[in-house]
């Protein structure tokens, strides 16, 4: 017990106390210290596949007058049910763990009014969002405890799987980490029309990872991608989900800070991807694994109406990062059969060839790196620099046409690379044309230790200044992270 106390007191010195003041936070880690130190039991996670995996709360405007569907949210610390049994503290959007979903639609403005009862600063950022500076929730915009603000998304760009979480500087890894995030779907006319599995057949599942300790509580600690070894599918670790013997849309999310997932039924069986950050690729294609880096999102069908009811099939992530066995992410149980008159179509839209895409007026190259020799606070580096409020490190003319060539100079440490404002085509990785995952409209692209990518972008919806980062939120926390201005 002692060995225990202090571990918890040593872990809020270094993160807790250093990272996130939050007097919030204190209190009851102390409370739970005095539980244990009156012998109270570890708290243990459940077999995997015995939680019902929940579907995203959906929610609900308060007003769709003029023209909008306006929004009230309250950003808070709550405590919610993760493991069973236990009452874990989480910072929440409204109370939701796993976070809220909005769903919007292509042409019809959004306005989101976020009230801070955190004792910290807050900025939430809509995530692949084409939207205003002062509606982009930037790293240093943020909005003070007990303070209030509105924010704008005109959703003037077609249909995406975007997400929203926060985004103050040197907390937003660990806010993320506690729960600040939600799924945001923007849907069009384009893709209403397709006969694509649909109502209750289309299921957001956000991913991400975790770690808990003996009583059931977050630990935070910065680059600590092997403690966190659970697997939370919409909140929940390794659940199930029952579904009837069809077709099934998911649109899945890594919202994990640090953690890749390569998910592959455990049968190999064919997935189907549809869709990718920026919404439907041109033409669906078939496989049988879908990685996706932090922040990245993959559109899937899978159609169990290839297994007999009764069967029970488990998602699983392959082994990387730490980890040697596969990972239970969720088990799809087939449960009963039921009619389909869905279809995935030959065609889901149509994009601009890459060899066509508007002439870059300039070509830049930019390095992503990090400390690797193990030092105790490694920092993190965008062209060498670390991230300064204020410094406008690229500055691109409205209108105009880029390529950036993004290198990740580490030896060992995988990143990955997302640019605000824009959803920009991946032209080629190490030299070579990407594969059909990556061949639609992107806003987060995986960068491997010593990988580089080539990524064409048009800046033409608003001026301003805006980030890019490194989206291991750990690592945008450690520095690596730049400005550019768009004027
Ligand atoms: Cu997910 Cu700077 O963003
Ligand atoms: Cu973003
Ligand atoms: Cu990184």
């Amino acid at each position: 017990m002692v060995t225990r106390r202090r571990m918890l007191v040593g872990t809020l010195a270094t993160t807790g106390a250093g990272l996130i003041t939050g007097a919030g936070l204190l209190p009851a880690l102390r409370t739970d210290t005095a539980q244990a130190a009156d012998g109270a039991e570890a708290v243990a996670l459940p077999a995997p596949f015995t939680v019902k995996m929940p579907q995203l709360p959906v929610l609900t405007p308060y007003s769709t007058q003029g023209g909008q569907d306006a929004y009230r949210v309250t950003v808070k610390e709550v405590t919610r049910e993760i493991i069973p049994g236990v009452q874990t503290k989480v910072l929440t959007y409204d109370g939701h763990f796993p976070g809220p979903i909005v769903r919007a639609r292509s042409g019809r403005q959004v306005t989101i009014r976020h009230r801070n009862a955190l004792d910290m600063p807050i900025s939430p950022h809509l995530h692949g969002g084409s939207v205003a500076p002062e509606n982009d929730g930037g790293p240093m915009d943020t909005v003070a405890p007990g303070a209030a603000r509105t924010y704008t998304y005109p959703n003037q760009q077609p249909n995406a799987t975007l997400w929203f979480h926060d985004h103050a500087h040197h907390m937003e890894s660990e806010h993320v980490y506690r729960g600040l995030s939600g799924a945001y779907v923007l849907t069009d006319e384009t893709e209403r029309a397709l006969p694509l599995p649909s109502g209750q057949y289309e299921i957001p599942i956000a991913l991400r990872d975790a770690r808990f300790d003996e009583f059931g509580q977050l630990v935070y600690q910065m680059d600590d991608f092997r403690g966190r070894t659970t697997l939370l599918a919409n909140g929940r670790p390794s659940p199930y989900l029952e579904v009837a013997a069809r077709k099934y849309r998911f649109r899945l999310l890594n919202t994990s800070n640090l953690r890749f997932f390569k998910l592959r039924l455990a049968d190999g069986g064919q997935i189907v991807q549809i869709g990718s950050d920026g919404g439907l690729l041109e033409r669906p294609f078939t496989t049988d694994t879908i990685k996706l880096s932090p922040a990245e999102r993959a559109d899937v069908v899978i159609d169990f109406s290839r297994y007999p009811v009764g069967t029970k099939i488990v998602l699983q992530n392959l082994p990387g990062a730490g980890a040697t066995e596969p990972g239970n992410v969720l088990r799809f149980d087939v449960v009963r059969t039921a009619p389909d008159p869905s279809s995935v179509p030959d065609v889901l839209r149509t994009l601009p060839p890459v060899d066509s895409l508007p002439k870059p007026a300039v070509e830049r190259k930019i390095v992503l790196s990090m400390d690797e020799d193990g030092r105790a606070e490694a920092r993190g580096f965008m062209d060498g620099l670390q991230w300064e409020p204020g410094r406008i490190d690229q500055t691109v003319t409205f209108g105009t046409s880029e390529i950036w060539t993004v290198t990740n100079a580490n030896q060992r440490i995988p990143h990955n690379f997302h640019m605000h404002l824009v959803q920009f085509r991946v032209l080629e990785r190490g030299g070579v044309p990407v594969g059909p995952a990556e061949a639609g409209l992107k806003d987060t692209v995986e960068l491997m230790a010593g990988e580089t990518v080539k990524l064409h972008a048009t800046f033409d919806s608003y001026r301003g200044d805006y980030v890019y980062h490194c989206h291991l939120l750990d690592h945008s926390a450690m520095g690596m992270m730049a400005n550019f201005r768009v004027r």
